[in-house]
């Protein structure tokens, strides 16, 4: 009998297309799914004619396999991945390799982890990004784990990714759960772009009166420059695209709340937890959470008052404040991506990872959500300098910088003027005043938590630590 090359388990938008995409390189893959009615449809579908086996229980999707078996997971996240783990662990042998492709938490990938490698196992998390059109064509993979299992799946991985300017966008990050890891930030970074995207759609529509054609002339143009990437390039489709009911735009029917579960919350809460600073990301997953509460909001729009007046109004001329705009929303997305990858450095030297900043910034040039024109020069960035502290210290994103932050300082000010939030916006020219401010007003802090908890001080003019009796002064 000719063994399957490789497995995929799980046949839902993701598993469907990634097996699709791995036939269509030649392998022969064996596929299972928890529901036979699922596998029999994909492959009544998809499946005639294609080096294609389904299996109908995890025994025989194992037995059909060529050894060292080769098995990705495309199961939802969470329980159900231990369900399929606790029952696929014990019918493996020595040196298969488990890769769990889903959205897992890393927490959970190095558990799995460790419970594969007491059995002999090779486990990957391996981060996959491009949703159901990338799955097919060619998506961005982020792996982690034993080095041994990777070299084995290298080639179908590589075979199966999307093709970059630089090479397949696959890439091996290191040990534990660097791939999932990875692939946190790069949700964590999306969040941030699509806010910033957000917050200039609602400034030209609520700031100057644009009609969604006009934003939508405004993001294709965006689109054909340097900021250019997948989230300007869908923005520009989703404001041409009418709602059949209405005649109008759909964008415009539809209701303006966001969900805030998952990866991108995830780069956040790690953030906490390292201490470091990424507050353009959690400003975006926050502002989710903020348009969650839409009933509040709607009384409380009848009960705060803003600035006077109607706001469609901004005293630039149209042309103008596009201009400033486009400056702001590209230092916003330079500063996601800078504590992005900020954050990378921190948690690579936390949690042991030993990463690339460069091969993240490779990985993520096409086939995945954020890829986009920037990723090359930042790529080219971390490669000359790979311990750079962060991003905007590098040419040509100084330039930039020096270049577009009084347009940004202009935006800023027109928004608050007009009471149109923009939090993330607002949130990385904050962050990176504050990066470039030696002398920050934490003196004070430090004097406050002396002052009520006897927390001690250091000083600017001498070594060691100090505790004042603030009360007798
Ligand atoms: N959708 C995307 O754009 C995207 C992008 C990147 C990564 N991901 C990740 O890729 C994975 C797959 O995503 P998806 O959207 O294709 O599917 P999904 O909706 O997340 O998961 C559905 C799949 O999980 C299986 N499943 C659910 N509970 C199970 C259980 N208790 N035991 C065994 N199998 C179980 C389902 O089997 P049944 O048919 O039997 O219910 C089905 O095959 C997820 O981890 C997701 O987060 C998704």
């Amino acid at each position: 009998m000719n063994r399957a090359d490789f497995g995929v388990i799980g046949l839902a938008v993701m598993g469907q297309n990634l097996v699709l995409n791995v036939e269509g390189r030649g392998f022969t893959v064996a596929v299972y799914n928890r529901t036979a009615e699922r596998t029999q449809r994909f492959i009544k579908e998809h499946g005639i004619g294609k080096k294609i086996v389904p299996a109908y229980s995890l025994e025989e999707f194992v037995g059909t396999l060529s050894r060292p078996r080769k098995i990705l997971l495309m199961v939802k996240a969470g329980a159900p991945t231990d369900a399929v783990l606790d029952q696929l662990f014990p019918l493996l042998n020595k040196g298969d390799i488990v890769m769990d492709g889903g959205n897992s938490h890393y927490e959970e990938t190095e558990r799995r982890l460790t419970s594969a490698e007491e059995r002999g196992l090779c486990y990957l998390g391996v981060g996959v990004s491009g949703g159901e059109s990338g799955a097919l064509h060619g998506p961005s993979i982020m792996a982690g784990g034993k080095a041994e299992g990777y070299k084995e799946v290298e080639g179908i991985l590589t075979k199966i990714a999307a093709q970059g300017p630089q090479g397949p966008c696959c890439a091996y990050f290191g040990p534990g759960s660097s791939g999932h890891y990875v692939k946190v930030i790069h949700n964590g970074i999306e969040y941030a772009i699509m806010e910033a995207i957000a917050e200039a759609y609602d400034l030209m529509k609520r700031g100057l009166g644009m009609t969604p054609d006009e934003m939508a002339d405004v993001f294709e143009a965006w689109n054909a420059g340097e900021l250019g990437g997948y989230l300007f390039e869908i923005t520009e489709r989703i404001l041409r695209h009418p709602d059949s009911e209405t005649g109008k735009a759909l964008v415009e029917s539809i209701l303006d709340t966001a969900k805030q579960k998952g990866t991108g919350k995830w780069s956040t809460q790690s953030a906490l937890d390292l201490g470091t600073p990424s507050p353009t990301v959690a400003m975006a997953v926050f502002a989710r959470a903020l348009s969650g509460l839409k009933e509040e909001r709607v009384a409380a729009e009848k009960i705060l008052p803003g600035p006077p007046g109607p706001v469609e109004q901004f005293p630039a001329s149209h042309k103008a404040f596009v201009q400033d705009l486009h400056g702001a929303v590209t230092l916003t997305v330079l500063t996601a991506y800078a504590q992005g990858l900020r954050q990378l450095r921190d948690a690579s030297v936390e949690r042991g990872y030993n990463l690339d900043l460069a091969e993240a910034a490779r990985v993520w040039m096409a086939g995945c959500i954020i890829r986009a024109k920037l990723l090359v020069p930042i790529e080219k960035a971390f490669r000359e300098q790979p311990d750079l502290p962060l991003l905007l210290l590098a040419e040509p994103f100084l330039s930039l910088w020096k270049e577009h932050h009084p347009a940004l300082r202009k935006v800023l000010i027109q928004a608050h003027e007009h009471g149109i939030p923009v939090p993330v916006m607002s949130s990385a020219l904050d962050f990176v005043d504050g990066y470039r401010t030696g002398r920050l007003p934490a003196n004070l802090l430090q004097a406050q938590r002396d002052f009520f908890g006897a927390h001690t001080y250091q000083r600017i003019d001498r070594e060691g630590t100090f505790h004042t009796e603030w009360e007798e002064a």
